[in-house]
């Protein structure tokens, strides 16, 4: 068996939900520059716009679409349009999500962790609260419906769902709209997943640790939260874009085409600790 066969996409219909930056734009830089028709979907025009034109200045084919993921109909949209360019969609990643600014890790970056932040719960808001749920778990709902309409009539699909290792533990009430969004969104991965496997859609979910983006206001740019985080991780050094790409490949990919309903971690050993 040809296995480097295995990783080809080239030709693909792809939708990338919050796209202009971090995870989502190196997911939709991996597969153009693996022969894919990439769209990046985000609600920052400026930035979305700056990435597309730079990435089909590298000879790459990817176009932007402006849409807020908890616009569900302009949404819907955004993902009709882009499988109507393609005359297929073979891959969604439902990966848009916000916050956890400080209150999550912002809250012990270089000090000793407090497993709870007092008055946290006290202070979060309902704003903050419905907002972080709309985007990080309804858009996820509305991502994945989307794609399912247009990849079963199909009988083929790869859908991957962005979760986080903030899912699979617990840290006080902390980041709470964020925690409990992302484990919704690990919950309703698995359902879609066995609601799909028999018209061959797989849908998987990447869980990433500590990753060096714009999220909470880019915080993780700073290099005393990265040395900070850095000695609480095994492999002792922030994950970066770059980092997530192959897999991302992989579960695209008629490599994975036997995985579904899985929740993959990606970081620097983090996970193995963060739950004792
Ligand atoms: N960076 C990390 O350490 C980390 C860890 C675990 C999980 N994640 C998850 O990865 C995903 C990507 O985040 P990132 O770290 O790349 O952050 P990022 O801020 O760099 O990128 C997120 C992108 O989503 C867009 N976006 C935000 N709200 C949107 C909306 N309502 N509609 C459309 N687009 C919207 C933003 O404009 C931005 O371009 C998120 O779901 C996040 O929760 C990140």
């Amino acid at each position: 068996m040809n296995v480097s066969s295995r990783f080809d996409v080239s030709g693909y219909g792809v939708i990338v939900t919050g796209g202009a930056s971090g995870l989502g734009l190196a997911y939709g830089e991996v597969l153009a520059a693996h022969g894919a028709r990439v769209t990046l979907i985000d609600l920052d025009a400026e930035t979305l716009g700056a990435h597309t034109g730079r990435l089909v200045g590298e000879g790459l084919n990817v176009r932007g679409a402006v849409a807020d993921v908890t616009d569900h109909a302009a949404l819907d949209r955004a993902i009709d349009e882009a499988a109507q360019e393609y005359g297929r969609l073979d891959v969604a990643f439902a990966n848009a999500g916000i916050d956890p600014g400080v209150g999550f890790v912002g809250a012990w970056a270089g000090a000793t962790r407090p497993r709870v932040a007092e008055g946290a719960i006290e202070r979060y808001t309902d704003e903050r609260w419905n907002r972080v749920i709309d985007i990080n778990l309804g858009g996820v709902f509305a991502t994945v419906r989307a794609a399912a309409r247009h990849m079963r009539p199909r009988g083929f699909g790869r859908i991957i769902v962005t979760t986080s290792l903030a899912a699979t533990t617990v840290e006080g009430a902390i980041g709470s709209a964020y925690l409990a969004a992302k484990a919704g969104a690990r919950h309703f991965m698995h359902a879609a997943a066995l609601e799909l496997a028999a018209d061959g859609i797989t849908v998987n979910a990447i869980a990433p640790g500590f990753f060096v983006t714009n999220i909470g206001g880019g915080h993780a740019h700073q290099p005393e939260v990265q040395a900070a985080i850095s000695k609480d991780i095994p492999m002792h050094r922030v994950g970066r874009p770059d980092d997530i790409k192959a897999l991302a490949l992989f579960l695209a990919a008629p490599a994975s085409e036997y995985i579904t309903g899985q929740e993959i971690v990606i970081d620097g050993g983090w996970g193995l600790g963060v739950a004792d």
